[in-house]
């Protein structure tokens, strides 16, 4: 049987962080499912498009990974799929808290689909997709915490070329 896992996130970008994660995550599953959450009601500074196409240009380099999309409950999209595992990155003490509750919360809902977490590189420790977008706004080079689509797409996103909306 494949093993297949999820690894679910907003992705609002895509981080190096992120793609440490999945590369790792294949050497224990056979195929991964990067699955971007389309919620409308939470504000993002990139579309679910623009975030699946950086997505798929920054993890092209990897076999068996897809991407997709997903709403709802993530425990029934992972049971739509076929998927056993949860796949999610820890960076410090400070994730912790919610993704214990995340993973509780999967658990109660469907006993079947386990949660794995990886620790993330010691590289990306403090590499957000909150803080990347955080330091862009105010002008600051984060061009070594993403992969170069996202590094150029950030910076068009604060800092549109003149003469275009
Ligand atoms: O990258 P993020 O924003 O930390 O990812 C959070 C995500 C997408 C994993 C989480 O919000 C999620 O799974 N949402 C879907 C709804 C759901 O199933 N929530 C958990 C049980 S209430």
């Amino acid at each position: 049987m494949e093993r297949i896992a999820i690894y679910p996130g907003s992705f609002d970008p895509v981080t190096n962080g992120h793609i440490d994660i999945a590369k790792r995550g294949l050497k224990l599953f056979d195929k991964i499912i990067v699955a971007i959450l389309h919620n409308p009601a939470k504000s993002s500074l990139f579309s679910v498009e623009e975030r699946m196409e950086m997505l798929k240009i920054s993890m092209q380099h990897l076999s068996n990974i897809e991407i997709d999309t997903f709403d709802g409950l993530l425990v029934d999209y992972a049971a739509r799929r076929g998927a056993r595992a949860i796949l999610r990155g820890m960076r410090a003490v400070s994730d912790f808290e919610y993704e214990f509750q995340l993973a509780l919360m999967n658990r109660k809902l469907n006993r079947e689909i386990q949660t794995v977490f990886l620790m993330t590189g010691l590289r990306w420790i403090f590499t957000s997709s909150s803080i990347i977008k955080e330091a862009v706004r105010f002008g600051g080079n984060i061009e070594d915490m993403v992969p170069p689509i996202v590094n150029e797409r950030i910076k068009r996103k604060f800092n549109p070329p003149a003469g275009r909306n």
